[in-house]
């Protein structure tokens, strides 16, 4: 391989912050921590870009992974209910990155999975909203470069469902994995005219 080749990982995603791009952004809100720019599009790249756009305000890596707290039962569970982004009805969409803290990072596998899902009830929760919701978890923290989340997570649900995603991120954001979050940003879009 030459110095000149570049090698993109297909798992890798970029998301621009901007004034292009399929999703119109209706709301910004700072959950916890520093809020992002408000923009006025968000654009999904699946790749890597080698410089932002015109107008870009902000953008995000990540990459989709395996799973590291699921257990097979969860994962089959959620295997059977589950949808794939992209669904023409699901015309509404949130963007949430998320940071967790040193705290988190230092506790083991099973003292996060402990937290994660025997005391937070984290999938247990989620499942309930499959397939209304369908969802891609993105994993930023081993990223070259630094990147200001550890995770950014993407959601679409049709407008019909929006109190029941409203519903799932309460609870979520109420249980005790969430005391480790020390910056989320919830972005809210919808899709139109396309
Ligand atoms: C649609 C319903 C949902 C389901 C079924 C679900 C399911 C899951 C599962 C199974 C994992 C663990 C993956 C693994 O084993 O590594 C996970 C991780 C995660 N989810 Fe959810 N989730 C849902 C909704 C949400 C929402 C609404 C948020 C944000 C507000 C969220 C944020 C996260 C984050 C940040 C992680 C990574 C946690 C970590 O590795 O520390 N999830 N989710």
């Amino acid at each position: 391989m030459t110095s000149q080749e570049c090698v993109t990982n297909p798992r890798l995603f970029t998301f621009v912050g901007g004034t292009t791009g399929l999703w119109r952004i209706t709301s910004v809100k700072a959950v916890v921590g520093e809020s992002l720019a408000a923009t006025q599009r968000l654009d999904i790249i699946n790749g890597t870009i080698l410089l932002a756009p015109d107008g870009a305000q902000w953008v995000l890596r990540g990459v989709t992974s395996n799973e590291r707290y699921a257990t097979r039962a969860e994962k089959s569970l959620m295997v059977a209910k589950q949808t794939a982004l992209g669904r023409p009805d699901a015309t509404c969409a949130a963007l949430i990155p998320i940071r967790k803290n040193a705290q988190w990072w230092g506790l083991t596998q099973d003292e996060r999975r402990a937290i994660f899902e025997d005391r937070s009830r984290h999938v247990q929760i989620g499942v309930r909203f499959l397939p209304a919701v369908a969802r891609r978890l993105h994993h930023c923290r081993d990223l070259e470069g630094g990147e200001p989340f550890d995770f950014v997570t993407l959601f679409d649900y049709a407008p019909a469902d929006s109190a029941a995603f409203e519903e799932m991120v309460a609870e979520l954001r109420a249980s005790e994995e969430w005391k480790f979050v020390d910056r989320e940003v919830d972005i809210r879009m919808i899709r139109d005219g396309v």
